[in-house]
């Protein structure tokens, strides 16, 4: 997979957003990872919105592993690293001053922005600048496998 973007303006964004904030304050533990926040989908939470997203995206039986990444104010993640599997990003609440996602291989940087999406070659080297914006960074995150 080579590196894409695109932007797509998901219809139900807001709902998204809304039910996942309301999701991220419910939870009691969150893993920490490189300043940044992980949750899996153990609970089903998401899978309503992944499989509409990813009807959106036709992305069919591709997707697997589906999680939403937090960054909050002040959180980077300047160390490079890569992923085993192609990956896709999807933006659901990020303001320009957020983080810019570098792709270190490719030699992109990627402002974040609302409905954009990025998919990530694996074995791409990235980083993620720090969240200068009061209002946590949030992506739908996704591995791309097939
Ligand atoms: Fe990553």
């Amino acid at each position: 997979m080579k590196v894409h973007q695109s932007t797509h303006n998901y219809p139900h964004i807001d709902r998204l957003v809304s039910d996942t904030m309301k999701h991220y304050n419910s939870l009691e533990y969150l893993s920490e990872k490189y300043g940044q926040f992980y949750f899996e989908d153990k609970d089903g939470f998401f899978l309503d919105y992944f499989t509409d997203v990813l009807k959106f995206y036709k992305l069919g039986t591709k997707a697997a592993n589906p999680r939403v990444h937090f960054m909050e104010t002040g959180a980077s993640h300047l160390d490079g690293h890569d992923h085993q599997i192609d990956t896709g990003v999807f933006y659901i609440q990020a303001q320009k001053d957020s983080g810019d996602l570098v792709l270190m291989d490719s030699k992109i940087t990627i402002i974040p922005e609302v409905n954009y999406f990025v998919g990530i070659p694996a074995r791409e080297m990235h980083s993620i600048g720090e969240n200068k914006n009061f209002e946590i960074r949030m992506a739908l995150v996704f591995d791309i496998i097939g």
